[in-house]
């Protein structure tokens, strides 16, 4: 199977509240979106790499040159992450086949690896509703509603990350058909919405998302490990 990467990098990183946007941050003295990118450009599983940027982003080309093999950048970015990746997929229309997996990873998730990326495809490629790494819930887990509060039995809940993979013709499909947009948390929510149970591949702590400034350390802590 044919694999590409489409990584949506169009937001502002609002919860970082920094100068420029959170995936040009750097981590380990690189921006984080060259790490993310590099995981993709690292798989031998990858045939090519998407990056999704807003149309006036003024920092990508000192991140990924224009000259680079393997990686095409789209300013095509929208105002949701969901907008912008429909935006991509639909760029790449003739690039790409309807039963290619497109594994599409947060740029925001510098902690990626060759190595996780070829677990998820070797897990989930055959898989009919796809796949996406997730974390078992390790917490004890509280519901709130108004004043009600329960505890959640933790058993059976995961945490999702990415990449998530689906073929092209399913993703392009889901996202675009999704009832509810506001509800289309991440994509395998909106391919759930036609009743497809993507499968559950267990990722690893260091593929966290980096929301938070003090996130920024903890990616650091796991780019000095070896590689897992
Ligand atoms: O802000 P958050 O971490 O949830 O964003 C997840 C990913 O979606 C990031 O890589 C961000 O750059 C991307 N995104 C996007 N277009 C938007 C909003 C977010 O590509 N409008």
């Amino acid at each position: 199977r044919r694999c590409v990467a489409l990584i949506p990098a169009a937001g502002v990183g609002a919860r970082m509240a920094a100068g420029s946007p959170k995936q040009y941050l750097p981590i380990a003295g690189q921006p984080m979106l060259r790490l993310t990118a590099d995981a993709f450009l690292a798989s031998p599983l990858i045939s090519h790499t998407y990056i999704v940027v807003s149309e006036g982003d003024g920092y990508i080309d000192g991140v990924i040159s224009p000259s680079e093999t393997g990686v095409t950048v789209l300013r095509c970015g929208g105002p949701t992450r969901m907008d912008s990746i429909l935006n991509g997929l639909r760029a790449v229309r003739e690039q790409v086949a309807d039963t290619d997996l497109v594994l599409v990873h947060d740029a925001a998730r510098p902690g990626l690896t060759p190595a996780l990326i070829r677990k998820l495809i070797e897990g989930a490629g055959d898989a009919p509703g796809g796949g996406l790494l997730a974390l078992p819930v390790v917490d004890t887990v509280k519901s709130t509603r108004g004043s009600a509060l329960a505890t959640v039995p933790r058993d059976g809940l995961w945490l999702a990350q990415t990449p998530q993979m689906f073929n092209y013709a399913l993703l392009l499909r889901a996202l675009s058909e999704a009832p509810d947009p506001l509800a289309v948390t991440d994509d395998a929510s909106a391919v759930e919405m036609l009743g497809y149970s993507p499968l559950l591949i267990e990722g690893h702590p260091r593929n966290l998302k980096v929301t938070l400034p003090s996130d920024i350390r903890i990616a650091e802590m796991y780019m000095a490990q070896t590689e897992q």
